[in-house]
């Protein structure tokens, strides 16, 4: 009998370890055969340690379950279906599954990451077979065709990135995951390279042959231990199935990959910073132009992508681009992977088309909010995201919807905020960790930051309150309008979309005192 508990940094810091030795002696006392398997997580992460059992060849949940609980699932008979007070029932039936469309994590959680077995019989490696037979025009035509745009944050057509470094001349070229997922509230890229990182090495040989790449590094961050030793693990077993090497599933094309953990720096999942690190640089941002896909990694021509942007492209292969942009609206295509995280009751992560409503992902699947007290803000797209009320939740989740109501889809992170948040003190937030994180190449970030905390400050305290204002006001204008990079650039979003949406939020520490 299969136990799968899983191997995911949020279950294993919720005490999965000590669960699945609990099982262990437990079996071994009780002298019943078990074999444990360590699976990557569904994304319930308020259920989590999350531990599963196959019976009639469906999967049963339980959870959250500690140590304490073990022996009485064992009293219970959770191996043969026996309900136990942690039941869940059935996985895929539960509300928060059963509404997902998961293309990207159709096998996170489910099966055993580094089992090749297990990836093929669940329709792994279909879209690299397909590549290998195709030419590189071929293969950019599929991704162009499917609408897929960039899920780092920026949003960029990925068929048009993919097409310049085709096009591109170069004796090397190369595909450079940025798996660096510095945006706060944000855990999708390691969950799955955590829970299918075959999917992510296979994303990545399918850009390889679609641009003429031969060579690919992931740039992991180093807070990530267990999923650096899952994709090292993950590589040499993609290796050992022909999925990487000389002869790339029959193609007669080589491609190799490595992972290279990160400096540790939010700045480094900037591309050309990130560039400039893996090139064993200190983490400076580059000018742009030139792009990367022209001169990037050692000045070659380099297709540089999120891991979510990779971990699509396989489905759009096995399946065609056109099966893949019938879902979601607009110009907006495919599934996103939100992220729930903050003052929200189910936290976790949740795959669906866009156009989604925020609110439906923040109060139908996540459940509302964690402390139950009144909904007061959510901020999306990470720390550089922008602060919306209430009356936005009604909003689809949408490159374009969302850019012109001031805001931005991001990596996907949802974070919620009750009644009790303070908006003015999330703003200054936004300028401390600009200032914190800022590489310091240009001075309206550098600078700007630094003053942006202090005239936060002051019209707290309620100082020359009208000319504060209105240097606020400029300071932003001034930071996104003259900083090189996103960084800086976006530092004034969390700021102007907090004064606009939560303006008495904004007035004098006394008079809001007064007012209590
Ligand atoms: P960008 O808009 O400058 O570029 C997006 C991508 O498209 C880049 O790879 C760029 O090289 C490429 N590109 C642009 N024009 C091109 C062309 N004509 N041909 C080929 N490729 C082209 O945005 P940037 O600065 O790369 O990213 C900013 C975003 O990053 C923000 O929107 C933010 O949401 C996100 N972000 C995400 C984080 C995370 O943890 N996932 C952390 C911090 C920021
Ligand atoms: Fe560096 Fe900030 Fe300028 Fe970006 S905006 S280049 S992070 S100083």
């Amino acid at each position: 009998q299969r136990v799968y508990v899983p191997l995911d940094s949020a279950a294993v810091a919720l005490g999965a370890d000590d669960v699945v030795d609990a099982i262990l002696a437990e079996a071994h006392s009780r002298k019943v055969e078990i074999e444990i398997v360590r699976n990557g997580s569904r994304g319930m992460h308020w259920l989590e340690p999350f531990v599963e059992v196959e019976v009639d060849g469906k999967r049963l949940g339980f959870g959250p379950i500690e140590a304490a609980d073990v022996s009485s699932m064992f009293d219970a008979d959770f191996l043969n279906g026996g309900t136990h007070e942690k039941s869940v029932g059935f996985v895929d039936d539960h509300p928060f599954m059963a509404d997902q469309q998961r293309l990207t994590f159709a096998r996170c959680g489910q099966t055993d990451p580094l089992s090749f077995e297990d990836y093929i019989a669940n329709g792994g490696v279909e879209g690299a077979r397909k590549a290998s037979g195709k030419s590189q025009e071929e293969i950019v035509t599929e991704i162009k065709t499917s609408g897929l745009r960039g899920r780092g944050g920026a949003g960029f057509p990925a068929g048009i990135k993919w097409d310049t470094v085709q096009g591109a001349s170069g004796d090397q070229k190369y595909i450079v995951c940025n798996a660096d997922e510095g945006d706060s509230g944000t855990f999708a890229d390691r969950m799955i390279m955590e829970g299918d990182p075959l999917l992510l090495i296979e994303g990545m040989v399918i850009a390889g042959l679609g641009v003429g790449a031969t060579k690919g590094y992931i740039y992991l961050r180093s807070e990530y231990p267990i999923a650096g030793r899952i994709l090292n693990e993950a590589i040499e077993v993609a290796k050992a199935n022909n999925l990487l090497g000389d002869d790339v599933l029959g193609s007669g094309k080589a491609f190799e990959l490595s992972v290279f953990i990160g400096a540790g720096a939010y700045i480094c999942g900037e591309e050309t910073s990130l560039l400039e690190s893996l090139e064993g640089k200190r983490g400076l941002v580059r000018a742009k132009p030139p792009l990367p896909a022209l001169e990037g990694l050692f000045g070659k021509p380099t297709l540089v992508h999120n891991v979510l942007s990779l971990c699509a492209v396989p489905w759009i292969l096995a399946n065609g681009g056109d099966a893949y942009a019938q879902y979601g609206q607009g110009r907006s295509k495919g599934t996103l992977a939100f992220q729930f995280a903050g003052n929200i009751k189910q936290g976790g992560l949740f795959e669906t088309a866009f156009g989604v409503k925020l609110g439906d992902l923040i109060n139908k699947y996540g459940g509302g909010t964690r402390s139950g007290r009144a909904f007061k803000a959510v901020q999306i797209g990470g720390p550089l995201g922008a602060y919306l009320p209430e009356a936005m939740l009604e909003l689809p989740m949408d490159y374009e919807v969302m850019a012109q109501n001031g805001a931005g889809v991001g990596h996907g992170g949802i974070v919620v905020f009750d009644d009790t948040a303070d908006l003015m003190a999330q703003a200054r937030y936004a300028f401390e960790f600009c200032a914190e994180e800022s590489c310091g190449k240009c001075t309206p970030c550098r600078v700007g930051a630094v003053r942006g905390e202090e005239v936060i400050d002051k019209l707290a305290a309620g100082t020359n309150y009208d000319e504060n204002m209105v240097l606020l006001e400029d300071l932003c204008e001034l930071m996104v309008d003259g900083s090189l990079c996103a960084m800086g650039g976006m530092t004034p979003i969390p700021v102007t979309s907090a004064l606009k949406h939560f303006p008495d939020d904004f007035a004098p520490r006394h008079v809001r005192e007064a007012a209590e």
